[in-house]
């Protein structure tokens, strides 16, 4: 019986960290970062509607029933464990979700451990440094928690607002391959630690079941 990649069985799916990141709660002067909810839905459907959005991620149009299916996707993205692990945060003001930062995990072994992180916030919400504040917190969390030598960012070389981002950052560009340029750092931001509070797995949940989700090709 031949086994397709997408199958093989999970202890054969290579390296992974010694033990599973979970989902931090992540608290900066103006914002709470934390897993997605499905209680979310109604401001994720904003964001799905958020045309400048889906146009700079390359979100195919959705109906209803495929955003909240993408949000469900999203509360399950919530341990860091093998390489191409995904993890993303629901970005909160005032009790709100104004946008999201997320993360790939890369590569695993200690001396190269690397990870790329992304990033989208509401229209109404840009111009106010949260997207700058809630990313700072991401990347604390990378070089701190994680351990990660180096993260990287890849935005289309027309997204102007992304690259500004990643330059405030501290982020040096790389290289281009075509259309994408490649950002790269290698350490967190100096500006404002986060406080964090990662949640333990509850009881009667295992890591295997936060990171055997559905998964959809386009989670960035
Ligand atoms: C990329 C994106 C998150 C950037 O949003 P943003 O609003 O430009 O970023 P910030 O929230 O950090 O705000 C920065 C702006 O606030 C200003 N600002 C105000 N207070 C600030 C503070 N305390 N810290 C930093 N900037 C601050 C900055 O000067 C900057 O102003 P400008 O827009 O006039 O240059 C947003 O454009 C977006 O969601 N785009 C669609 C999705 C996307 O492209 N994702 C990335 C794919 S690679």
């Amino acid at each position: 019986m031949v086994l397709s990649l997408s199958h093989r069985p999970r202890l054969l799916r290579g390296a992974r960290l010694t033990s599973p990141v979970v989902a931090p709660v992540l608290r900066t002067p103006r914002l709470v970062l934390r897993p997605h909810r499905m209680s979310d839905a109604e401001a994720w459907l904003q964001i799905e509607r958020d045309s400048s959005i889906r146009a700079n991620l390359h979100w195919p149009e959705r109906d209803r029933r495929q955003m909240i299916t993408h949000l469900r996707d999203r509360t399950r993205k919530t341990v860091l464990w093998r390489a191409d692990d995904f993890l993303a945060l629901a970005v909160e003001l005032d009790g709100e979700v104004i946008g999201d930062v997320s993360m790939h995990l890369r590569t695993v072994a200690p001396e190269s451990r690397s990870a790329e992180v992304g990033w989208l916030q509401l229209s109404r919400y840009r111009g106010h440094g949260y997207a700058t504040e809630a990313a700072e917190a991401l990347l604390t969390f990378a070089f701190q928690t994680l351990g990660t030598r180096w993260v990287t960012a890849l935005v289309d070389a027309d997204n102007e607002r992304s690259m500004a981002l990643a330059e405030r950052l501290g982020f040096a560009r790389v290289a281009q391959t075509g259309c994408t340029v490649t950002f790269l750092t290698t350490g967190a931001p100096t500006i404002g630690a986060p406080t964090t509070d990662a949640p333990p797995i509850s009881a009667g949940e295992t890591v295997e079941s936060r990171i055997d989700s559905p998964v959809i090709a386009d989670t960035m």
